[in-house]
């Protein structure tokens, strides 16, 4: 691994240990539950008897969502330590299993899966060969006919719905300064991500033998009673999440 990447998996590490309540608490903010959280449900269907690994859990937000859909056996990895713990602490009822690990490191120890879930958390490679090595993992560890869905931010500047994105350089892959704040324009935190285009997070999965497609973000009913349709239009013309389903 590079000194660059080293860095970027150390600070991530670092952020998400220091931060930890206050991103769990972002987690929840109304943009996610409105948005994100019903089109995974949609799209992740019913994953009865499946067995489910979680890349970048965190604090357990997206791992309890593939549960609520049905899954078997959910495990969850992190590289901070602090999300794990508190993940743990959430998951009391020890329905999940949750591990300290990076996604760029061998993952054939824990075995098999139906289905690798990646929510927000493959933006932290610094170079197009480190997502090739995190998508290769996945690759690694799914079942024949497994399934790889993750939720990406692309590059690009934004400023909508709670996400301030700026980019010092205006280059993909190169770091972005973020702010995540509720509709209030209330904040929860600042850090700093690096983002790739779709394009590329499709040429290195298909580069790796995988098929790719796109799948759209949604709004909750809840959402368009609360605040209207119009107040949606800018994030359905082009939503801040993309998620895609590599097979
Ligand atoms: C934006 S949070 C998303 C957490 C969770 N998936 C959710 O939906 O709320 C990104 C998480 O990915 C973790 N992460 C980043 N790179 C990782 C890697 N290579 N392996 C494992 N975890 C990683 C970070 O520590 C952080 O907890």
């Amino acid at each position: 691994m590079s000194a660059t990447q080293d860095k970027m998996f150390a600070d991530t590490a670092s952020m998400y240990d220091a931060n930890s309540e206050e991103y769990a608490t972002a987690a929840k903010r109304e943009l996610r539950e409105l948005t994100l959280s019903p089109s995974l449900i949609e799209h992740l269907g019913d994953l009865s008897g499946k067995r489910v690994l979680d890349i970048g859990c965190g604090t357990g937000n997206s791992s309890r969502l593939t549960l609520s859909c049905g899954a078997r056996e959910v495990t969850g990895i992190d590289i901070s330590e602090k999300e794990i713990i508190t993940a743990r602490e959430i998951d009391n009822g020890k329905m999940i299993a949750y591990f300290v690990g990076n996604a760029i490191d061998d993952l054939s120890n824990l075995g098999k899966f139906d289905l690798v879930t990646a929510v927000l958390s493959v933006h932290y490679c610094t170079d197009k060969g480190m997502l090739e090595k995190l998508f290769s993992n996945v690759q690694k560890v799914l079942k024949p006919g497994g399934e790889f869905l993750a939720v990406v931010v692309p590059f690009a500047e934004y400023d909508g719905y709670g996400v301030i994105i700026s980019s010092p350089t205006g280059q993909e892959g190169e770091l972005s300064n973020v702010s995540l704040l509720d509709f209030q324009g209330h904040k929860f935190l600042d850090f700093d991500d690096i983002y790739w285009s779709e394009k590329t997070y499709q040429e290195v999965l298909e580069k790796i033998g995988f098929s790719v497609e796109w799948l759209p973000c949604i709004v909750a009913e809840e959402g368009i009673q609360k605040y209207g349709e119009s107040f949606w239009k800018k994030f359905l013309d082009d939503p801040i999440y993309k998620i895609f389903l590599a097979k």
